[in-house]
């Protein structure tokens, strides 16, 4: 099976890319050989390579940046999945697009399941669940919401590591709870996924309810160290405060089990360790 993964040089698509890369033919090019925003171009490359299924992992994920900077932000999570789920239709392929966390409001207060309402409260997350109805028009589609994700080296918890290892201080954001997700778990969801194809909408996180400082706190129990923290108030745009994420569908449906999330941080920190 040949794949094109969108976003294959970021945080989430390069580690996808290392996970699948050695059973499947991937194709996965930067910015500088398809930027996805130039229609015509997305569709010659699509003609000429003739890939038999889209990951779309690419975006732009600064949440911060997306408020100031809207005119982008439509362009790189809207226009680019309007022209990938063109060419997944003119070829009648499926597409996978990774969405996020973001598209709900965050006032419940139990984990976030596939059909609740969906109210952004920021403009990336507008954005994220713009791309999802586009994709949601192909007969083919997988929707994946993740959250927090770590694992690639540029995340919260690589940082919290990082800091407590060398003392330095750690800023907390005390405006958000989530379902923290390890990377690679996502990758060995998505393999099985890809094998069992069914079109619908899916939560494909690690399980459980954390903040920021219980992420800490579980660094520190596991580092055996104390970490040195600073609590701060975010400047930037809003975040959705608790959107823990259900899992039940996704493992209903595929007979996968997603790890709790703390067991997920524990699993990285010794792989982390150990290199
Ligand atoms: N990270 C999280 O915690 C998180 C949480 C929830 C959902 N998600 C979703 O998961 C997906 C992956 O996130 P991530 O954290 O891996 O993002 P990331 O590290 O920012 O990577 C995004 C990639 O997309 C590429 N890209 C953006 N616009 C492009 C364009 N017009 N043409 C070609 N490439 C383009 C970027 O290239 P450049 O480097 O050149 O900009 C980058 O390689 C996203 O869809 C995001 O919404 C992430």
């Amino acid at each position: 099976m040949k794949l094109f993964i969108s976003g294959g040089r970021g945080r989430l698509g390069s580690k996808i890319v290392d996970y699948l890369k050695d059973r499947y033919t991937v194709l996965y090019p930067g910015r500088k050989e398809l930027d996805l925003t130039f229609f015509q171009k997305v569709m010659a490359y699509f003609i000429e390579e003739k890939p038999d299924i889209i990951i779309h992992t690419a975006a732009f994920t600064n949440v911060d940046k997306c408020e100031e900077d809207r005119d982008r932000a439509y362009r790189e999570n809207i226009l680019a999945t309007l022209y990938l789920k063109n060419a997944a239709e003119y070829l009648n392929i499926p597409l996978v697009y990774f969405s996020t966390d973001y598209v709900f409001d965050g006032l419940k207060t139990t984990p976030y399941r596939e059909y609740d309402k969906t109210v952004p409260v920021n403009y990336y997350g507008t954005t994220k669940l713009a791309g999802e109805e586009i994709v949601k028009t192909l007969k083919d589609f997988v929707i994946l919401r993740v959250s927090l994700l770590f694992g690639s080296g540029n995340d919260f918890i690589t940082y919290v590591l990082k800091s407590i290892l060398s003392d330095k201080e750690i800023t907390v954001f005390t405006d958000h709870i989530g379902s923290p997700t390890n990377i690679l778990d996502i990758a060995k969801a998505l393999d099985i996924i890809l094998n069992n194809f069914l079109s619908g909408i899916y939560h494909l996180v690690n399980r459980g309810a954390f903040s920021y400082i219980d992420i800490v706190n579980i660094c520190e129990s596991i580092l055996k160290k104390k970490a040195l923290i600073r609590f701060s108030e975010r400047n930037g745009a809003k975040r959705p405060y608790y959107t823990p994420l259900s899992t039940e569908l996704i493992e209903n449906v595929f007979g996968i089990t997603m790890k709790n999330s703390g067991e997920a941080i524990e699993d990285y920190i010794s792989s982390y360790i150990k290199d």
